[in-house]
């Protein structure tokens, strides 16, 4: 649930052109990623042509332009995890969540995503639930991590009813 809403983000850094990168991770942190309307609103907002918010959205791979799960779990592919045998986890959980990279579960809980590296090579293979770390993953303690997600989040649905 965004806890703030695009016009307010918009509001705090309106007519500053160079807070795009700044105006789009906001953005995406209380949305999961970036819409064609949010670009529009931005474009308009920090008087930016809507072409180059796109450019710079488009351009940064840490920038979502399509809705994702709640839980996003992005694989490193990269060459240190890739040797630690990455390629493991991502069958693990293309397996077990039934989704392939970009799709989101039938019930809107996880993402799956690969980038080339996620900056802790020392600590690969790793796994990112959302903005947390999980080093020296193994298709087990992946199955398992899915697994108490989806306990967790069963626990606060439940509780909210
Ligand atoms: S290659 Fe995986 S964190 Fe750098």
């Amino acid at each position: 649930m965004p806890s703030q809403t695009l016009e307010q983000i918009l509001d705090s850094r309106r007519s500053q052109p160079h807070q795009l990168i700044e105006v789009l991770q906001d953005i995406q942190q209380n949305s999961n990623y970036i819409s064609e309307k949010s670009m529009q609103a931005v474009s308009q907002s920090l008087g930016v042509p809507v072409m180059e918010v796109y450019r710079v959205a488009s351009f940064y791979k840490a920038f979502r332009l399509k809705p994702t799960g709640k839980i996003v779990l992005t694989m490193c592919m990269g060459t240190a995890c890739h040797v630690r045998s990455s390629r493991l986890l991502l069958d693990q959980a293309i397996g077990q969540l039934g989704i392939q990279p970009g799709e989101i579960t039938p019930d809107g809980l996880f993402s799956i995503e690969y980038v080339n590296c996620l900056g802790a090579c020392a600590l690969g293979p790793i796994v990112k639930e959302n903005e947390v770390y999980h080093h020296h993953m193994t298709p087990g303690k992946l199955r398992k991590l899915i697994e108490s997600i989806r306990s967790r989040e069963m626990g606060v649905q439940n509780a909210k009813a």
